[in-house]
């Protein structure tokens, strides 16, 4: 089956989509995106990942693309489409394409709307909830506002690779302050020697994850207590637990960082239970 994409009002072949060498996502990382998770044929958290979305244009400065409702049948066309039952769809808007040059476009310059979607194995993801994930640390080197989701990821990028040449899955970032931001595509949180679950609170110094708000209804629901303040990395590596959460993963138990064992090096129960209860709590819409 040929895998769909939807490029400024076409549905067109993956293979052949495109925008123009101009666009000025291409030429200055002049946009913003979103990954939402779709499981059992449904979308997971539309609502909250569309209201991020409209926050990082406006923060950006780009016009939403169309009005929320075209926007959310553009998702739903896309995902049938390409049949994704369990995977991802990816949303990207740009300031459009113009003939290059710094300041903004005209007004009247189309921003770019692109979707996609992609099916994942259900089997990959089991196997790294069951066995945990490696990570490493490095400095956080990014701008100052990584809370909005913009496509400029090429210190992430940098960051994974140095992960993945490390054996590991994931990259933690370290402030100047020796304190953990985020991932390189994860929030990052931890069970403390209290027994807390803790995260940094949600400041320009990371996204405010989806994933993340809706665990903290879900540990609402479950009972845990959560705790918003920063950690070091040193308090990190004593946790009694660590994780990691985005769209893409939910909740991945990381076992080992900078080749420190965390706890007893296996998955740890406040992972699981809220992994468990994760898409009972979150909101579902139909495709
Ligand atoms: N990334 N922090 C960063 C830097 C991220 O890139 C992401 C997600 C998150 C988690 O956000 P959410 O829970 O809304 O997915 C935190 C997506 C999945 C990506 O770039 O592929």
């Amino acid at each position: 089956m040929p895998r769909i994409a939807y490029v400024n009002g076409r549905y067109v072949n993956h293979g052949e989509a495109g925008v123009h060498i101009e666009d000025r996502g291409y030429q200055f990382a002049d946009g913003v995106y979103e990954v939402c998770e779709v499981r059992h044929g449904v979308i997971v958290d539309l609502t909250r990942h569309l209201d991020r979305l409209d926050r990082s244009l406006s923060e950006i400065r780009i016009k939403p693309p169309m009005a929320r409702a075209a926007l959310v049948q553009v998702i739903r066309e896309v995902l049938r489409r390409n049949r994704v039952r369990n995977g991802l769809f990816y949303l990207q808007v740009t300031r459009g394409a113009a003939r290059r040059d710094h300041v903004f476009p005209a007004a009247d310059t189309p921003a770019t709307l692109v979707a996609t979607a992609k099916s994942t194995n259900p089997e990959i993801i089991a196997a790294k909830n069951a066995n945990g994930i490696k990570a490493i640390t490095l400095p956080d080197n990014r701008w100052e506002r990584v809370d909005v989701k913009t496509v400029g990821l090429l210190p992430n990028v940098l960051a994974r690779q140095q992960a993945k040449e490390a054996g590991a899955q994931e990259a933690i970032y370290i402030d100047r302050d020796g304190m953990v931001t985020e991932g390189a595509a994860t929030n990052v949180w931890i069970v403390d020697k209290e027994g807390l679950l803790v995260t940094r609170p949600a400041d320009p110094g990371i996204l405010r994850g989806i994933t993340r708000t809706t665990l903290m209804d879900v540990a609402d629901k479950l009972g845990v207590r959560i705790v918003e303040r920063r950690f070091s990395r040193e308090e990190m590596l004593e946790a009694r637990e660590v994780f990691v959460t985005a769209a893409t993963s939910i909740c991945f138990p990381v076992v080992e960082i900078d080749g420190h064992t965390v706890a007893n090096g296996h998955p740890g129960e406040v992972s699981r239970s809220i992994r468990q209860a994760f898409f009972d709590i979150a909101e579902k819409t139909a495709i």
